[in-house]
């Protein structure tokens, strides 16, 4: 099995520990679809409410992310002003969540952008929540030229970092995009701690961007909590 399989072996394991013995006529457990197969997920944050069509069929992406989740609450806390008027790209955006949030909050236009086979559950989910005017799907692979996307003020990404042969891939759409969008474009970067093997993303990212600690503090459950807690942290990148 290729590394690329093994990673996605690993985290479709985790939704569906049992399809190891799902795979034919002979397997013990008879064959069954995904463990999530589209459903409508509602979530909440703060104020802001969205259904999400999760499928973990296209692959890992399909289904919500917790790096996703806090990102999302933290483009809530922050408030309508922050996002108001401003395009933003959302890189490795799976089912859409963390742009369609960005949306909610005023964002003139996000571009959500992902590989070939999640476009399509992202595309329900932006008609699903009625966002079709100001949200827009795009393929965009890592590390392949970016398309022409207009100005773009700010790039979100959450939990994006877990394929190793991908690390570089993404280092360069991250410095490409640094490029494109100029110095006053914000790249919140939302990261969940799995493998040893992260540290080289960092080696790779440590080549071109400084990175700070969103440590705002906000309250959730009436509880006082930061953006950087379970494994989770939320980094603002600059690029060098
Ligand atoms: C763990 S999921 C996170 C999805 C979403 N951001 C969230 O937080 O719920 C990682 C996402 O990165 C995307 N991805 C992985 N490799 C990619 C690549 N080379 N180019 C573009 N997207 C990629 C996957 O398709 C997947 O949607």
């Amino acid at each position: 099995m290729s590394t690329e399989n093994l990673v996605e072996a690993e985290i479709l394991d985790n939704i569906d520990p049992l399809r190891h013995l799902r795979v034919d006529d002979e397997a013990f457990v008879p064959v069954q679809p995904p463990t999530t197969h589209r459903q409508i997920q509602p979530l909440s944050f703060g104020d802001v409410h969205l259904d999400l069509l999760v499928d973990a069929g296209p692959g890992c992406g399909g289904i919500a992310w917790p790096a996703g989740e806090v990102l999302s609450n933290y483009l809530v806390h922050k408030g309508p002003e922050y996002l108001r008027h401003k395009r933003v790209l959302e890189l490795g955006s799976g089912t859409g969540l963390v742009g369609l949030v960005a949306a909610k909050m005023g964002a003139s236009k996000v571009i959500i952008t992902d590989q070939l086979p999640l476009l399509d559950i992202m595309n329900q989910n932006v008609a699903l929540n009625g966002l079709q005017d100001s949200v827009v799907v795009q393929e965009l692979n890592w590390g392949s030229e970016i398309p022409s996307l207009g100005e773009i003020a700010m790039v979100l990404a959450a939990d994006c970092v877990y394929f190793e042969p991908a690390f570089p891939l993404l280092v360069q759409t991250l410095v490409d995009l640094a490029k494109l969008a100029g110095p006053k474009c914000d790249i919140l970067f939302c990261y969940k701690q799995r493998r040893k093997a992260d540290k080289r993303f960092f080696a790779l990212l440590k080549k071109q961007f400084t990175w700070s600690d969103v440590g705002e503090i906000h309250v959730e459950d009436g509880q006082e909590r930061t953006y950087n807690r379970e494994g989770i942290s939320l980094y603002r990148l600059k690029a060098k």
